[in-house]
């Protein structure tokens, strides 16, 4: 079988898999976030190359043991792991889709080495930004109890420790664009970040009007 074939049934079995995992989550882990992600490393590796069979199953795989999601299988990726093996991936290739995986965490600051890595890592981050970004950060503070503002976040000096779903866009979201890997990744995110900026301007001249 050539590994094209294998790779679009690989994806369809994976995919399955992922759908029992995401069932009802609500941490932004939704089985469509990740199928955005591997959409969006698709394009990466075909404009700056990278192996494009490692890149789709890191890709598809990224937050199947996401911190969050996933507390217990976090540290070894397990889920992962055994998605992998059910679909007799080798041991190497393995490695190096778990070695992705644990590249691609903003929170925990990783840096991306191989352009297999950095690729996913953008594609990732690329699904914080614009108006699909926009969605999953108030939905995630929805989930988390989180306010969408609080009237003293634009007090100079609050919004670095706000937990509200506007100061996220100031402690990550504005932020990403100068840490993009690649450069159509960052191309696509200086897009996506001007998007975020407008809706900005417009979300703070409405709340200055309220009364
Ligand atoms: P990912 O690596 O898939 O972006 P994260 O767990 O970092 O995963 O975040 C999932 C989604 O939730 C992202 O869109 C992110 O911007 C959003 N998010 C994460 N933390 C917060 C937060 N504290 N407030 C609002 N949104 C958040
Ligand atoms: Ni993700």
């Amino acid at each position: 079988m050539s590994r094209f074939v294998e790779l679009e049934l690989l994806t369809e079995n994976v995919k399955k898999e992922l759908k029992k995992l995401f069932n009802e989550d609500s941490t932004g882990h939704d089985l469509l976030h990740t199928l955005r992600v591997v959409k969006n490393a698709e394009l990466l590796q075909k404009e700056h190359g990278g192996d494009a069979f490692i890149i789709t199953l890191a890709a598809l795989l990224h937050d199947a043991d996401d911190k969050k999601l996933s507390p217990g299988t976090y540290k070894n990726k397990d889920n992962a792991r055994r998605i992998l093996c059910a679909n007799d991936i080798s041991e190497d290739d393995m490695e190096r889709i778990i070695s992705i995986i644990n590249s691609v965490s903003f929170s925990d600051g990783k840096t991306a080495e191989t352009i297999e890595a950095k690729i996913v890592q953008d594609a990732d981050r690329l699904d914080a930004l614009g108006a699909i970004g926009i969605a999953r950060c108030f939905s995630f503070g929805g989930a988390h109890g989180r306010p969408i503002y609080n009237e003293s976040d634009f007090i100079e000096g609050n919004i670095e420790t706000s937990t509200s779903g506007i100061a996220h866009f100031y402690q990550k979201l504005l932020r990403l664009k100068d840490m993009m890997n690649t450069q159509y990744g960052r191309r696509e995110a200086e897009k996506r970040t001007d998007f975020l900026e407008k809706y900005l301007t417009q979300f703070i001249s409405e709340i200055k009007n309220e009364n």
